[in-house]
């Protein structure tokens, strides 16, 4: 779905000291939108009702789209009551409880992004910035005037339409052993945010929603950050996520070192170095940060430029937090379960020779890299509300 982005990588061909520079030019257009509008007519509740109730606005273009794409799940009266039975169903607009921020800009977000790990589905590629910013405010009418925030306080760092890092000490995470951390927060500008270990480059948390509190602007890096999203995929914290693969010999750690955090381009963006135990250098990773989207539902991607001194072969963690069993696999995709919900990993890039291995409590890809060319690998993550045919036939479709 992505490849367009590895046709521009490999075609660019940069030479090992440049690779960040020739990267800087790449923006990858997110992938289109997968999510299903009802065709006209086949509106659930077959209403042409354009009453609004009181409170509500009565924008009648915003409630045509309402109508067409959102009443079947959140119910003509935003109450989370639509004809469509949903496992854990949408909560009340009515009652102002926007989880995932409750600002125009937030709602605007989380419309053409979706919500990971829920059956909110992204509609960029089915609604018009336009349509979406009408159907934000028709959706911010359903909520009492005292639930709109329309400015953020004064400490909360905004990301707008450009990645925001930010790096300090981070409190735990939900669901994780108490534990503060060198924490890199980077902001997409989708209201994804990716909560990261400064040390080791580590994946730890990905959230959705407002960015983040920094609590005290007088006091940089004295007080710890507060991250403002909501969790929707937490990944691992134990163990080295790279390694080595020798032909013989054991398999060697390597540690993620960070060389620069970029937010030139339309997502975030490091530049690190992978490093052996005598600190020697052995590969160099460009890694972009972003939203994906499949049928299973929104997600998020992990899109590498992976280029090595010599060659060597490489392997990477890429088990969720919680990762239980495996439900299905492919070649280059898997359905887990996972200690709360499930999860779809699509990998791409990788050749006919590699593939996603999978076992209990692990999951990792290998693959060889070389020198001169940087070669291209997306992870792709899809948390999931159920693990039902519709997921099984996202595997399928994604796994082609
Ligand atoms: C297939 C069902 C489905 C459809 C269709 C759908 N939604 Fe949702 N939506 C959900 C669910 C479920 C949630 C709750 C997710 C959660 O809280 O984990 C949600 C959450 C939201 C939220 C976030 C609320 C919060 O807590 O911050 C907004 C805003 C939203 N939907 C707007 C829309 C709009 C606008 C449309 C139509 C363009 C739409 N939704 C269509 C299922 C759906």
């Amino acid at each position: 779905m992505s490849s367009p982005c590895a046709l521009r990588a490999s075609r660019a061909e940069p030479r090992w000291p440049r690779l960040g520079f020739a990267l800087l030019a790449l923006a990858c257009a997110a992938p289109a939108s997968v999510a299903r509008p009802l065709a006209p007519g086949e509106d659930a509740r077959g209403s042409a009702s354009t009453q609004a109730p009181a409170g509500r606005s009565g924008e009648p273009r915003a409630k045509q789209l309402y109508d067409l794409h959102c009443v079947q799940c959140h119910g003509d009266t935003g109450d989370g009551r639509g004809t469509t039975k949903l496992d854990r169903p949408a909560r009340s607009f009515r009652d102002g409880g926007f989880s995932f921020g409750n600002t125009r800009d937030a709602l605007v977000k989380t419309i053409a992004h979706g919500i990971p790990g829920s059956q909110m589905p992204a509609f960029e590629g089915a609604l018009e910035q336009e349509e979406r910013a009408l159907l934000a405010d028709y959706v911010l009418g359903f909520a009492p005037e005292s639930a709109r925030a329309p400015t953020a306080k004064g400490t909360e760092l905004v990301v707008l339409d450009r990645p925001v890092v930010v790096r300090g000490k981070l409190p735990a995470i939900e669901g994780h052993a108490a534990q503060r951390v060198r924490g890199l927060l980077l902001g997409d500008p989708s209201g994804l945010s990716f909560e990261l270990d400064a040390s080791d480059l580590r994946l730890l948390a990905v959230r959705r929603g407002a960015f983040v509190d920094r609590g005290d602007w007088e006091n940089r890096g004295g007080d710890a950050l507060r991250p403002l999203g909501r969790v929707v995929s937490s990944r691992g914290l134990a163990g080295s996520a790279w390694v080595r693969r020798e032909r013989e010999g054991m398999p060697a750690a390597l540690r993620a070192r960070l060389v620069a955090t970029r937010i030139d381009g339309a997502h975030p963006k490091l530049e690190y170095e992978l490093r052996d135990a005598r600190g020697a250098t052995v590969a160099h990773v460009v890694e972009v940060l972003g939203t994906a989207n499949s049928k299973a539902g929104a997600g998020f991607a992990r899109r590498m430029w992976i280029e090595a001194r010599e060659p060597v072969e490489l392997s990477l963690d890429i088990a969720p937090h919680g990762l239980a069993a495996l439900v299905e696999a492919r070649v280059h995709a898997a359905l887990w379960r996972l200690d709360a919900g499930a999860e779809l990993c699509v990998v791409r890039g990788l050749d006919s020779s590699e593939r996603l291995q999978s076992g209990v409590g692990e999951a990792r890809i290998s693959f060889v890299a070389r020198p001169g060319r940087p070669r291209w690998l997306a992870v792709e993550s899809y948390p999931l509300a159920v693990l039902d045919a519709a997921a099984h036939a996202a595997l399928q479709e994604e796994s082609r």
